[in-house]
């Protein structure tokens, strides 16, 4: 009977008999799997693990603090934070189509991210020191995806920033690999993480940049930040949560159209919502969520958020649609 406690402790065996008394990294990225897998090796071997967070300035309000304050507040884990904000806003300026977005969000990230390693390696080797292992928060899902194995390489690591790099000089550690997402949700919570990370919906590597339809700029960002805080707000109060699989908020940063607000004309952004249904993202479902909802979230974001005077409502299923608009 494979309960959450008796998977916790078999897990931190297996790390304890893998890693020795090595020292390991860890990126995190914000999201469940990374953090779940951090948890359990620093369960597991303590303060032989560093955890790497490189923050892009593309996560959505409180998610870098819930990363900086209370993962770390949960676990006590060793973080190394790397402030690389206005070095993904100078490499995106100017770039509105996706792709490239993705290719040079990816690559900044793992730069920055071996910068923040080696930065790490120095420390480490002033004490005699080195890094041999490198924790993955792979799941069972994309082992079977990539074709399983041992050593089998996880095939979102071009697609999920969060996860990489996948380094050669490195030994990997991958403490979800036996589990599916509903279980690595459940270690979290017995784990004492915050409710916020575990139960966090699914949010792309890239984050907010491939969320505005147009090039990326800070203003845009933060105007994109408060829509989608008001939207996500409304949709927990509503105790709609486990209704909607994910709730991509969009800012059509190159449509601009005509309103009126206060005592005049205004010609500002659309921010369009795009709620789903899916089993797991291949293919996806617009959710029907209740008119009142719609009207509260569309009153609070147009009241609140400078600039944007209309919210639509993306009522189109995957396919054709993709989930996100990039
Ligand atoms: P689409 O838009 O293709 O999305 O229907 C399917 C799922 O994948 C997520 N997604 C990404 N995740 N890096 C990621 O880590 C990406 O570049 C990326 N693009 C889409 C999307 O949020 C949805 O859950």
């Amino acid at each position: 009977n494979w309960t959450t406690g008796s998977i916790l402790e078999e897990q931190v065996d297996r790390i304890r008999e893998q890693v020795g008394d090595a020292r390991v990294i860890c990126g995190l990225s914000g999201g469940v799997d990374s953090a779940v897998a951090a948890a359990l090796v620093q369960r597991a071997v303590g303060d032989q693990l560093t955890c790497v967070f490189v923050d892009h300035g593309l996560l959505r309000e409180g998610e870098a603090e819930q990363v900086e304050r209370d993962f770390v507040a949960a676990t006590g884990v060793n973080l190394y934070v790397a402030n690389e904000q206005k070095r993904f806003l100078d490499a995106l300026a100017g770039v509105s189509d996706p792709e490239t977005k993705r290719k040079i969000i990816g690559r900044e990230f793992i730069r920055a991210f071996e910068e923040a390693e080696r930065a790490i390696i120095a420390q480490a080797q002033a004490h005699g020191e080195k890094i041999r292992f490198l924790v993955q928060g792979t799941l069972y899902p994309d082992v079977v995806e990539s074709g399983g194995g041992e050593g089998a390489a996880n095939i979102k690591s071009h697609h999920n920033v969060g996860g990489l790099p996948e380094d050669l000089q490195f030994e990997l550690v991958e403490p979800l690999r036996a589990l599916f997402k509903d279980e690595v949700r459940a270690v979290g919570a017995q784990l004492g993480l915050p409710a916020e990370i575990v139960g966090r919906q699914p949010f792309p590597g890239p984050g907010l940049g491939i969320r505005i339809v147009g090039d990326v700029t800070q203003e845009r960002l933060d105007l994109l930040r408060r829509a989608d805080a008001i939207a996500r707000a409304e949709l927990t109060a509503a105790g709609l949560d486990n209704e909607v699989w994910q709730m991509p908020v969009v800012l059509l940063a190159d449509v601009r159209s005509v309103g009126v607000q206060g005592d005049g004309r205004t010609y500002g952004h659309p921010i369009v919502l795009r709620p789903v249904s899916s089993e797991d993202a291949m293919t996806a479902d617009w959710s029907r969520l209740p008119y009142d909802l719609l009207a509260r979230i569309s009153n609070r974001i147009t009241n609140e958020v400078e600039g944007v005077n209309r919210v639509v409502l993306d009522i189109t299923s995957k396919p054709p649609g993709t989930i996100e608009w990039e």
